[in-house]
C-alpha cells in the first residue's frame, strides 16, 4: 500500500469554510423555511461588470473561428494582460516591473498555497494570528510547521498575534524567521498597516534575509492615504517581497478565476551551500511544470477591467461593497458591539458579546437570527472571542441582517 503524506493528518478536521458549510447545511435541513443570510465566506454577490461580460463574449466568438482560435497559452499568462497590470496597477505608483515578473494565475488562493513549494522545508514561517487559513494549512501539508501543541499552535511556526490590544499591528518576530506572510488590507480583521509599519517589515526582511509573502487581494478597498497599495511602494521591497493580487474582489472574479503574482527578479533565496538563487526562476519553473495558464477567454475578461468603462465599473462595485461595510460597522456599533475593520477593507471584525466563544456566537447568530458569519477562532488562536462578517452580501440582505442583529439577537 502506498504511504500517505502524514502531514495532512496534522490539519484541522476540515477547511474552515467547509465546516461552516456543513453546519449551515445541517441547520437548513432542520429549518427548511429559514431565510438564511450568508455573510460568512468572502464571496462576491454582484454580477461581473458589463465591460468584462462584453470582452468574454468577444473572446468566446474568437474561439469559434479557426483563424482566432487559441489552444495552450503561455503558462505565465498573455502579455496583453500582464502589460495592462504593470501599466495600470504599478507604473502609476512609480513601480517598474518587467512582464516576466508578473505571473497570471487562476487565483490568489492557489498562488499563496503553492508558493511555499519553492522554499526549503526547514524554513521558519511567521504568520499573523488570526490569519487566512491557506497560509498555515499549505505549510502544514508541506511539513514545515512541526506538530500542533495543546495551545492550538504549531511548534515550528512563529505566530504574530494581532488583537485589539496591539491595534492589530503585529510585532516584529523576536527570533529570526525565513518566510513571513502579511495580508494588507487584512483578511480577516479588515485592518491595515501604514507605510511606516510596512517599512519595518521590509527592513526586517532585508536585515534577516527573510522573504515577505504579501497578499494584496483587497487592495482595491483602500480608502485612506497612508496605506500602501503595493509592498513595492516601500524602498527595498523588490529585494525581499512577492506580492499576490486578484481580480476576485475588485471585479467579481471569485467564480471566474483570475489573479496574478509578482515575483521580481531581484528577490533571492539561497541554496544550502549559501549561493543566491532568484525566486522568479523557481516560480517560473514551478508554474510551467504544474500549470497550463488561465483560459484565454478569462484573461480577455480580466483585461477589460483596465478599459475606461471597466475602471469606472469596478470602482462602482467596490463602492457598493464599502457602503455595505459602513452599514455593518454603524449598525453593529449602534447595537453596542466593539467593531474593527470595514474602513479600508470589506471585512468587519467584531468582539463577541460577553467574550462568548467564537463558535458559540456563530451558532447563536445562525439559530436566533439566521445569519452566517465566520468564527474568529477559525482563523487562529488569537481570533478567540472575535467574529467576522463580510460586506460582500447584497444591499437588501446586509440591511436586513443588521436589522435582525439590532432587534432580534439577545446580547
Ligand atoms: C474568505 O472568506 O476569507 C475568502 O473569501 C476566502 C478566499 O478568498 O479564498
Amino acid at each position: 500500500m502506498a504511504l500517505i503524506n502524514e502531514n495532512y493528518l496534522k490539519l484541522p478536521g476540515s477547511y474552515l469554510f467547509a465546516e461552516i458549510g456543513r453546519r449551515v447545511a445541517a441547520f437548513k435541513s432542520e429549518n427548511p423555511s429559514a431565510n438564511i443570510i450568508r455573510l460568512g465566506i468572502g464571496d462576491v454577490t454582484r454580477p461581473l461588470p458589463a465591460a468584462v461580460i462584453g470582452a468574454l463574449h468577444s473572446a468566446v466568438d474568437e474561439m469559434a473561428r479557426e483563424e482566432t482560435f487559441r489552444g495552450y497559452g503561455p503558462e505565465q499568462g498573455y502579455a496583453f494582460l500582464s502589460r495592462k497590470i504593470i501599466d495600470f496597477d504599478y507604473a502609476p505608483r512609480g513601480i517598474q516591473l518587467d512582464e516576466d515578473e508578473v505571473f497570471i494565475s487562476d487565483g490568489s488562493k492557489s498562488d499563496v498555497g503553492n508558493i511555499q513549494e519553492i522554499f526549503g522545508v526547514d524554513n521558519v514561517v511567521a504568520i499573523t494570528d488570526p490569519v487566512y487559513p491557506v497560509y498555515l494549512d499549505s505549510n502544514i501539508m508541506a511539513g514545515r510547521t512541526g506538530s500542533l501543541g495543546e495551545d492550538g499552535r504549531f511548534g515550528r511556526v512563529m505566530y504574530l498575534p494581532c488583537t485589539a490590544e496591539n491595534q492589530f499591528i503585529p510585532d516584529l518576530p523576536r527570533q529570526k524567521v525565513d518566510m513571513i506572510y502579511l495580508c494588507c488590507p487584512n483578511n480577516p480583521t479588515g485592518t491595515t498597516l501604514s507605510k511606516a509599519e510596512l517599512k519595518k517589515w521590509v527592513d526586517y526582511a532585508r536585515a534577516n534575509e527573510a522573504i515577505i509573502l504579501f497578499d494584496g487581494a483587497y487592495e482595491a478597498y483602500i480608502r485612506e492615504d497612508n496605506i500602501p497599495h503595493s509592498i513595492y511602494e516601500i524602498e527595498g521591497a523588490k529585494e525581499v517581497a512577492i506580492e499576490f493580487r486578484s481580480f476576485s474582489k475588485n471585479a467579481g472574479f471569485t467564480g471566474t478565476r483570475c489573479a496574478y503574482t509578482v515575483v521580481p527578479k531581484t528577490v533571492m533565496g539561497k541554496t544550502a551551500g549559501g549561493e543566491s538563487y532568484p525566486l522568479n526562476k523557481l516560480w517560473n519553473r514551478r508554474q510551467t511544470t504544474k500549470f497550463n495558464g488561465v483560459p484565454y477567454i478569462i484573461q480577455r475578461g480580466a483585461e477589460a477591467v483596465y478599459t475606461p468603462e471597466g475602471q469606472q465599473q469596478i470602482k462602482a462595485l467596490v463602492d457598493y461593497y464599502m457602503t455595505n461595510a459602513k452599514i455593518i460597522v454603524d449598525g453593529l456599533k449602534s447595537a453596542g458591539l466593539e467593531v474593527y475593520g470595514g474602513v479600508n477593507a470589506p471585512y468587519i471584525w467584531l468582539k463577541t458579546p460577553n467574550n462568548m466563544d467564537s463558535w458559540a456566537f456563530f451558532d447563536k447568530l445562525l439559530h436566533e437570527v439566521h445569519i452566517v458569519g465566520t468564527p474568529g477562532t477559525g482563523f487562529g488562536p488569537s481570533g478567540k472571542g472575535y467574529f467576522r462578517l463580510t460586506a460582500f452580501g447584497n444591499r437588501e440582505n446586509t440591511q436586513e441582517a443588521i436589522q435582525r442583529i439590532k432587534t432580534k439577537l439577545s446580547i
